[in-house]
């Protein structure tokens, strides 16, 4: 008989994309065959975020596609994995078109909940684990480039921002065996990657002291620099008021670690930022960013900054603003606050800003952004940067693009060049959002 195939759908961070691969692993394993094609699939899982209320609302936009779907083939399971699954449980198997419902540390479990729901009884597995870590599995990579991989190194957050619903999503904070870690990324370069970025919620507090081992994250860095010079190391995400300088002089140490740090500031209030429970001051924030700046002077910041948090002021996202052009940042994910339901600012802060009001306040925070990422992109043409080639480019088939070790994507001439090569670009001119340049061979 023919094996049967599984679509799958992923929405969120980082670590659900590898999520993903980790079920496409498991399931493959368990015999099924992976799908591209949702009409050929007989089953669909979903990874699902509960992030902010607009990441959930297309998941359930989606699941009406699914319901039309099965309309059409009636045989077909739908899955619902992930932060959402873990968030609503059982909400979704009483919505009728869902048949299983998978939390993110219950998925070695999914090839027997695919057994039942085909016998006729849906399951549900949102079991959070203290060491779940799917160390020994390999992920079954879908980027499909060849030559960028993501490495998860740690699971869950024990960090309990008020905002943010992933502590609840994903459970306590552990570390990976580091073993595991460094085989994965051995054999990744084996086979060609040539970059991989190492992930968790929080990985400064990455560590791991069992097994005669005793392991912190910048140590855990170094190992997986020293595995080839020519693999390119990155990591995200970094909790501020964990970056330490260790950190930093490892990253010196090490020219294949990538000179770029994604450090969420959330706010540049420290009001604010103490109602959000990030443990930092503004002043602790601008004093790490100093200290970047001082051992990795060519070091590109990025940062999430969220408008409309509880009780924000005027005076408040001032202060932000303010900040950002203190910083000058390279990259920045910004958000209007969504409130979560259960989280400590559900429960305790009120919801206070008008959504027109934090509507102005993100539109002002993006065009701010907009100018000072395009400041700092203007300062980066005429300097020659390494680029990794990921790609073709989307707008021309004569053009390649890659990153530089600052992370900004570079467009340049095709010539012989091939995905995976280090290329030696100028950089002639720029965007808000992409470097554009030449060859230097
Ligand atoms: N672990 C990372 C970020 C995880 S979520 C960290 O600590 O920085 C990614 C980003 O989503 C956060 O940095 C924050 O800016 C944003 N975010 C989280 N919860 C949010 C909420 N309830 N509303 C709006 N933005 C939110
Ligand atoms: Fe959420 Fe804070 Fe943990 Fe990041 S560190 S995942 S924002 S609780
Ligand atoms: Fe979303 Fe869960 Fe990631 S809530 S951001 S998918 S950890």
């Amino acid at each position: 008989m023919e094996n049967k195939t599984f679509y799958i759908e992923t929405y969120g961070c980082q670590m659900n994309v590898n999520d993903s691969e980790v079920v496409a692993a498991i399931m493959k394993t368990a015999g099924y065959r992976l799908t591209e094609r949702m009409t050929e699939a007989d089953m669909i899982f979903i990874n699902t975020c509960s992030i902010r209320e607009n990441a959930e609302q297309r998941v359930w936009g989606r699941l009406d596609v699914f319901r039309l779907e099965k309309r059409r083939n009636p045989g077909l399971l739908v899955g619902v994995l992930g932060c959402m699954a873990e968030r609503l449980k059982k909400q979704f198997l009483e919505k009728g078109i869902v048949d299983m419902v998978v939390g993110p540390d219950a998925y070695r479990e999914l090839p027997l909940l695919v057994a039942e729901a085909e016998a006729g009884q849906k399951g549900i597995n949102v079991l959070l684990s203290c060491e779940e870590t799917y160390a020994d599995i390999s992920p079954v990579r879908m980027d499909k480039n060849g030559v960028s991989a993501f490495v998860s190194i740690m699971r869950g957050c024990n960090n309990m921002c008020a905002y943010c619903v992933v502590p609840y999503t994903r459970g306590a904070e552990r570390s990976r065996h580091p073993e595991s870690i460094l085989r994965e990324i051995r054999e990744l370069f084996a086979q060609g990657y040539r970059e991989v970025t190492l992930l968790g919620q929080n990985v400064n507090s990455y560590s791991w002291a069992s097994d005669a081992v005793n392991l912190n994250f910048a140590q855990l860095l170094e190992q997986v620099a020293q595995i080839n010079p020519l693999l390119r190391v990155r990591f995200a995400t970094s909790h501020p008021k964990d970056m330490s300088d260790e950190l930093l002089f490892t990253m010196a140490k090490y020219p294949n670690i990538c000179r770029h740090i994604h450090l969420p500031v959330q706010s540049g209030s420290t009001r604010m930022l103490e109602l959000m429970n990030r443990k930092y001051t503004r002043e602790i924030y601008l004093e790490r960013i100093a200290k970047i700046r001082e051992i990795l002077p060519d070091t590109a910041i990025s940062t999430d900054i969220i408008a409309g948090f509880c009780t924000e002021s005027l005076d408040d996202h001032n202060d932000t603003l303010s900040l950002m052009k203190e910083v000058g940042f390279d990259q920045a994910f910004m958000f209007q606050y969504s409130e979560r339901p259960n989280t400590k600012a559900a429960r305790h802060l009120k919801d206070d800003v008008p959504p027109e009001e934090k509507t102005r306040c993100l539109n002002e925070i993006i065009a701010l952004h907009n100018k000072l990422s395009l400041q700092a992109n203007k300062k980066e043409i005429g300097q020659q940067r390494e680029v990794l080639v990921e790609g073709l480019s989307k707008r021309s088939d004569e053009a390649l693009f890659g990153r530089t070790s600052q992370n900004k994507v570079v467009i340049f001439p095709k010539k012989d060049y091939r995905i995976g090569d280090y290329v030696q670009v100028r950089i002639e001119r720029c965007s808000s959002a992409t470097l554009f340049g030449v060859p230097l061979d």
